[in-house]
């Protein structure tokens, strides 16, 4: 397969800005526990915006950045854990609202917080076919609605905001990518109503266990199928779910701290669409000029995990 190139980025986030200090007040926590147990200082909760708004300004975002007609566009996949609908499909209100092209599959993938490298891969593959040369990739996620507002151990954790990217194939390059499973229902889900509960639970310490384990494998994996040293690569995107996760994977291999990307302190855990807010955030900083290689790895609820490296 022909590697992924990532173009345009674009990323929206809801308008209620709440910090730690804020949740002191819903549940009994403070700024000192979240922040130093993970990382988070404040995060963005949805009052009134769909998840779909969210995702549809984010592919705005992006299509107008990379200055993208929307008849180039050829799919359209969503990385999501929190559709608005259980059908239609996100990806399928982005196309009716953006008015893309009807000739294109428009779907969503659900791989909890791996969902946006699942897309990306899934896109990348059925760009090999399309005639069309570019794919719309998001991930967005609305947590806050799936999220107990009681249960201290989990609220404190999740945000919501959405992150886009179109991608084109790159024929002259390789695509490096692992991604796997996991099943372990036990520690992390999400019922939902027909369930009769419509919350997170998790189990964290199991969940860290995992994360830290198969993201530093995930990344080694990717480097040797490329082969690729750490030091080959100018940045590393993990999931943002835990600033300690994030750590613990860099330790790993001995890194400097520049070479792990972290905005999780301003957004807490936003599952799928953290990776593509991040990248959007790199792109806005001046770091993501042609040439510059990105390993991009995360983990979900299934378990999921998977990796990539990104060429730009
Ligand atoms: N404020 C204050 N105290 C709290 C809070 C809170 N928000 N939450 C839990 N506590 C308390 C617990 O009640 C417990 O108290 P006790 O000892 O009196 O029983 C104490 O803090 C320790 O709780 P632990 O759960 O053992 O805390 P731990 O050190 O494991 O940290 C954490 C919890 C931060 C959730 C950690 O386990 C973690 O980061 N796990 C990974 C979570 C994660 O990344 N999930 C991903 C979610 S989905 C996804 O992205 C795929």
């Amino acid at each position: 397969m022909d590697a992924v190139q990532i173009i345009a980025t674009g990323k929206a986030l809801p308008k209620k800005l709440v910090t730690n200090d804020d949740m002191s007040k819903i549940v009994d926590t403070s700024d000192e526990w979240i922040s130093t147990r993970t990382g988070i200082r404040q995060r963005h909760f949805c009052d009134g915006e769909k998840n779909w708004e969210l995702a549809c300004q984010a592919a705005k975002h992006a299509l107008e950045k990379g200055g993208i007609e929307k008849e180039q566009i050829g799919a359209v996949i969503v990385g999501t854990a929190t559709p608005d609908y259980i059908m239609p499909s996100m990806a399928c209100i982005i196309q009716e609202e953006l008015g893309l092209p009807e000739d294109i599959p428009a779907f969503d993938i659900n791989a909890a917080c791996s969902g946006f490298i699942y897309a990306l891969r899934v896109a990348g593959s059925l760009l090999q076919e399309e005639a069309r040369p570019y794919a719309l990739v998001l991930g967005s996620e609305q947590l806050s609605t799936r999220t107990d507002m009681t249960d201290r151990s989990t609220c404190v954790l999740f945000g919501d905001g959405a992150g886009a990217v179109i991608i084109k194939r790159n024929t002259e390059k390789k695509f490096y990518g692992v991604w796997g499973t996991v099943g372990n229902r036990a520690s992390l889900g999400c019922p939902g109503h027909v369930m009769g509960d419509p919350y997170i639970y998790m189990d964290g310490q199991t969940v860290f266990r995992f994360a830290t384990q198969y993201m530093s494998n995930a990344v080694k994996q990717v480097l040797e199928k490329a082969e690729l040293t750490l030091e080959d690569v100018d940045y590393v995107v993990c999931h943002q779910a835990n600033e300690r996760i994030i750590e613990y994977v860099r330790k790993q291999f001995k890194a400097p701290a520049e070479k792990f990307f972290k905005n999780i302190g301003k957004y807490g855990n936003t599952s799928a669409a953290s990776i593509p807010i991040a990248l959007t955030e790199m792109d806005e900083q001046g770091l993501l000029e042609p040439g510059k290689k990105v390993v991009i790895v995360g983990f979900g609820a299934g378990f999921t995990w998977g990796s990539m490296l990104l060429e730009f």
